[in-house]
């Protein structure tokens, strides 16, 4: 029998149905489940059975939300979190020790880069940075303690384009476990466990809910890690909502359909905005002139929702700009069907040094747009309007 595609997959892979027979799977809004006698329990506890126990540990919800992923990612196993960086967080403190060393790459999420230089030095835990357009130096940064190689593609809010065949390539030939934040890309657009990474990371909160209702995180990859994962997450309780599981099950369905919309519209803004005269760089994944242009061609099917602009002005440039606009969002979310407008050098990273900040491109007029789902001319008339009053 031929695979079937992912739109198919996405509608069809479902929680089993309860004795109502139900065509949607219904809301499992309960902490924990009950046992038929002592027997059941003590086997279910002593996990010789397989059930849902506490909505801490299993629920039929966050089950459905993770097979989805698992399926979409190519993933074996996997773990749900209440939030993406739950997520990151988990998978690290289950999988780490003290002593070990993390190889990160320098463009990550501004919470991520705190997880690296605020808590982990706390139980000594070291990270080194790497750059992701230079990988012929990476293997110089490997110690014997080096345990992990973290990174995300692309990044957040660079744009930069890691290749992942390169560095799944060098993380096999040196035993390490390669972690891939997939959320810009989600799976629809791009596969990171093909390319050889052993876990991918999203915020389901951004693409995955698509319409800025609800948080939530999920590791997906190799069996024997995310057992650990799961055993850590068990007992430190991150665990996601029930409720959150359901919303973002539901919209697993339809991520494909989105995220082409999604595309098509950020292709339709680039074309756009490349002549305006209050804008000196324009950064597209799958514009000719990104200095990765032919890695996101060879790994991602088209090229997302997110497109940087630096304005002219500096940070008073991207300041008006964020107050011109008068459809689009001001705020710090992503992936939403609302185009949302962010000036990281104010907000989402002005926590990291001006150094930091600069080495990952974070300039000061640096303006991340997440296209949404409103009608492109929409949008484009919009953003328009906005720059015309930098000149
Ligand atoms: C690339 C990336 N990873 C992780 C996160 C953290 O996700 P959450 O906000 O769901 O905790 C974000 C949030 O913006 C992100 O952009």
């Amino acid at each position: 029998m031929n695979p079937k595609k992912f739109e198919t997959n996405a509608v069809r892979t479902q929680a089993a149905r309860s004795q109502h027979d139900e065509h949607s799977v219904p809301l499992y809004l309960t902490s924990s489940f009950v046992f038929d006698d002592a027997e059941e329990m003590r086997a279910s506890f002593a996990e010789e059975k397989q059930r849902n126990i506490y909505s801490r540990f299993t629920n039929p919800n966050t089950n459905e939300f993770v097979e989805k992923i698992c399926q979409m990612e190519g993933a074996a196993d996997g773990c749900a979190f209440a939030t993406g960086m739950a997520a990151v967080f988990g998978t690290f403190a289950a999988l780490l020790n003290s002593g070990d060393h993390i190889l990160s790459a320098r463009a990550v999420f501004g919470s991520t880069h705190g997880l690296f230089t605020k808590i982990f030095p706390k139980w000594n835990i070291e990270t080194t940075y790497f750059d992701i357009a230079d990988l012929d130096n990476f293997e110089a940064f490997i110690t014997p303690k080096t345990k992990m190689i973290y990174a995300e593609s692309p990044t957040n809010p660079g744009l930069q384009i890691l290749d992942l065949e390169r560095l799944g390539a060098l993380a096999k030939k040196h035993n390490l476990i390669l972690v891939i934040d997939n959320c810009f890309a989600t799976p629809y657009l791009q596969l990171p466990i093909a390319f050889g990474a052993d876990l991918v990371i999203h915020s389901a909160t951004k693409l995955i809910d698509g319409q800025g209702r609800v948080l939530g995180g999920v590791t997906v990859g190799r069996t024997d890690l995310i057992q650990e994962i799961n055993a850590f997450a068990r007992t430190t309780g991150p665990a996601m909502s029930p409720f959150n599981a359901w919303t973002l099950s539901k919209s697993l369905e339809t991520l494909a359909v989105r995220v082409d919309r999604h595309c098509d519209n950020a292709e339709k803004i680039v074309t756009s905005l490349l002549e305006h005269e209050a804008i000196e760089a324009v950064r597209y994944p799958f514009h000719k002139d990104h200095p990765q242009y032919a890695i996101a061609k060879k790994q991602m099917k088209r090229g997302g929702n997110i497109i940087t602009i630096q304005v002219k002005g500096g940070i008073d440039g991207g300041k008006k700009l964020m107050d011109g606009v008068k459809m689009c969002s001001r705020s710090s979310n992503l992936g939403d069907s609302r185009t949302i407008v962010t000036q990281p050098a104010i907000s989402t990273h002005s926590k990291l040094t001006v150094e930091d900040r600069l080495a990952v491109g974070i300039t000061d007029g640096l303006v991340r747009i997440s296209v949404g789902l409103e009608h492109p001319d929409d949008i484009i008339q919009d953003l328009t309007q906005a720059l015309d009053n930098l000149k």
